[in-house]
C-alpha cells in the first residue's frame, strides 16, 4: 500500500504534488495512506512523490483547488483521501462540485465550512496584548484553533495589522510578523502569551457599550462565541454581569420594541445573514474583520441603506455604531424615528480601507464591489419588503437605482422602485461630519433631519 508523508498537517502543495501522480497512475484513494512528518505512523512513510513529467496532466476547476486549500486544513484525518477521491472523479465529471447531493461533495463542503468557521472565529477572537519588549512595541495573542488554519489565516492578520510587530501563539504553530516578514515556529503553551494589559480596559468598555441586551440569546451567543474562547477574551469577563443586567435593560427598551416580525421573514433574514458571513463575492472580505450585515426587524416598513461599514462597525459587526452612526442616531431621534423599528444596512458589507500606520483609513468601494454586494441588498429588500427605502448618500443611491445620482437634484421626494415601493435619497451622515463651518454644518444637519421627518410622515401614510 503506498504511503505519502506530507511536511505538515496543512501541506497543500505536498498533497497536490503527490495526488497528481497518484491520480495519473490510477491509484485508488482507498489504497493510499497519508501521513504527516513527525506524527505517529510516519516512520515507514515515503516522501511525497513529486510531479512526474512523463505522466499525463489534466486541468482541475479553480473552485476545487480553492476549496482543497481550505479542506486540507481541516483536522479530519480522512481529508487527503477524500480530496484524492474527488480529484479522481473530476477527470471524468468536471461538474462534480455542482452536485450538492453527491455524498462526497457534501462531505467536502462540510469540511470546508468547518475550516471557514474556524477562520472566522480566529479573526473575530484573536486579541493582541502588548508584550514587554526592549526593542519597541510588540504584541502577542493566544488562540486555540480547531483546525490547522494558522498559516491559511496569517495573510489576513498581516494585512490587517501590517504596521504592528505581532505573534499569534497556538498549540500547534505560531505565526510572527515583524512588519516585513512572516515566519512560523512550532506550537507554544498558553503561559507563553501575555495575560492582560491596559489595552483590555478600553476594549471592555467598548464591548459593554455595543452589547445589546434585547438581542441576548444565550444559546446563540455561546454558539457564536463558544465558551472555549471566552477564557482568552478580555470582554468575556463582562458577560455574566451583562447577562444579569440584560433583563432590566431590555425592559427599558420595551416601549419602543418593534412589532413581532413574521417568523418566515425572520428566518429568511437569519439565513441570509449566516450566508453573508462567509461571503467572498469580492476581494474586500479578505482584509476585513467580518461581514457587517444589516440589522432590524424583518417586517420593518422603513429601511436605511448606508455606504459601507467603517472601522468601528468592522470591529463591532454592526452598522452605524461609529461617529457617522452617532450623527445618524441624533438625527433619527430629532426626526422622531425609533431606530429599532427600522432596518439599517449598507450597500457594501465589508470595510474597505488603506492601512496607514496603526490606523485604517476608509477608502471608497469601486463599482465592481458595489455591484457584487448588490446581491445581498437585493435579498435583504426582498425578505423585508420595506414600504420606503432611504439611500444615505450617493453610493447607496447608485446601488439601489443602478445609475449615478446627484443628491441635490433628487433628495426630498419619492422615486419609484421596480418592486412598487419608494426610494428616498438624502445625504450620508459622514458628509455632515466633514463640514468645517459650524453654522453650515448645523444648517445641513437640520436639512437632514427634515428629510428624515418627511420619510417618517410618508411611511405613516403608506402603512
Ligand atoms: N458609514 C456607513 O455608510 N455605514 C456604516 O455602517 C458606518 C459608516
Amino acid at each position: 500500500m503506498p504511503s505519502v508523508t506530507l511536511a505538515a498537517p496543512d501541506d497543500f502543495d505536498g498533497w497536490r504534488a503527490a495526488v497528481r501522480t497518484l491520480v495519473a497512475r490510477d491509484t485508488p484513494p482507498s489504497a493510499v495512506t497519508w501521513l504527516i512528518a513527525g506524527e505517529a505512523g510516519d516512520l515507514f512513510g515515503e516522501a511525497a512523490p513529486g510531479g512526474d513529467a512523463a505522466l499525463p496532466s489534466f486541468t482541475v476547476p479553480k473552485a476545487f483547488l480553492d476549496m482543497a486549500k481550505r479542506v486540507v486544513c481541516n483536522a479530519e484525518p480522512e481529508r487527503f483521501a477524500l480530496l484524492h477521491a474527488a480529484l479522481a472523479q473530476l477527470r471524468t465529471r468536471s461538474k462534480l462540485l455542482d452536485d450538492a447531493a453527491d455524498p462526497l461533495v457534501r462531505r467536502l463542503y462540510d469540511l470546508d465550512k468547518g475550516v471557514r468557521r474556524d477562520v472566522h472565529k480566529m479573526r473575530a477572537f484573536v486579541r493582541f496584548r502588548e508584550v514587554d519588549a526592549t526593542d519597541g512595541e510588540r504584541f502577542a495573542a493566544w488562540f486555540e484553533p480547531e483546525h490547522h488554519i494558522v498559516r491559511l489565516n496569517s495573510g489576513f492578520f498581516v494585512r490587517r495589522f501590517a504596521q504592528m510587530r505581532w505573534s499569534i501563539l497556538t498549540p500547534e504553530l505560531c505565526a510572527h510578523w515583524d512588519t516585513a516578514d512572516l515566519s512560523f515556529t512550532p506550537g507554544a503553551a498558553k503561559g507563553d502569551a501575555p495575560q492582560g494589559d491596559p489595552i483590555e480596559a478600553v476594549w471592555k468598555t467598548y464591548y459593554a457599550n455595543i452589547f445589546n441586551p434585547a438581542r441576548l440569546k444565550i444559546d446563540a451567543m455561546t454558539k457564536e462565541m463558544p465558551k472555549k474562547y471566552w477564557k482568552n477574551l478580555p470582554e468575556a469577563a463582562l458577560i455574566p454581569e451583562l447577562i444579569a443586567g440584560a433583563a432590566g435593560r431590555t425592559r427599558a427598551m420595551i416601549d419602543t420594541a418593534p412589532r413581532d416580525a413574521p417568523a418566515a421573514a425572520t428566518d429568511a433574514l437569519g439565513a441570509l445573514r449566516a450566508d453573508a458571513a462567509s461571503c467572498t463575492r469580492c476581494p474586500l472580505y479578505a482584509p476585513a474583520t467580518q461581514t457587517v450585515f444589516g440589522e432590524g426587524p424583518a417586517d420593518a416598513r422603513l429601511m436605511f441603506v448606508g455606504e459601507q461599514p467603517g472601522d468601528q462597525e468592522d470591529l463591532a459587526g454592526r452598522p452605524f455604531v461609529g461617529p457617522a452612526g452617532q450623527v445618524f442616531d441624533r438625527a433619527l431621534a430629532q426626526a422622531g424615528i425609533d431606530r429599532t423599528s427600522a432596518y439599517v444596512t449598507n450597500a457594501v458589507k465589508h470595510f474597505k480601507f488603506e492601512p496607514r500606520g496603526k490606523r485604517r483609513i476608509h477608502s471608497k468601494p469601486g463599482a465592481g464591489e458595489i455591484d457584487a454586494c448588490r446581491w445581498w441588498i437585493d435579498q435583504e429588500r426582498a425578505a423585508i419588503a420595506p414600504a420606503v427605502t432611504v439611500a444615505l448618500g450617493a453610493m447607496a443611491a447608485r446601488s439601489l437605482t443602478g445609475r449615478v445620482v446627484t443628491i441635490s437634484k433628487e433628495r426630498g421626494r419619492a422615486i419609484a422602485l421596480p418592486d412598487g415601493s419608494e426610494l428616498w435619497i438624502t445625504v450620508h451622515p459622514s458628509f455632515l461630519l466633514r463640514i468645517e463651518d459650524k453654522a453650515a454644518a448645523a444648517a445641513e444637519f437640520d436639512r437632514f433631519v427634515a428629510d428624515l421627518a418627511a420619510v417618517r410622515d410618508r411611511v405613516a401614510t403608506l402603512a
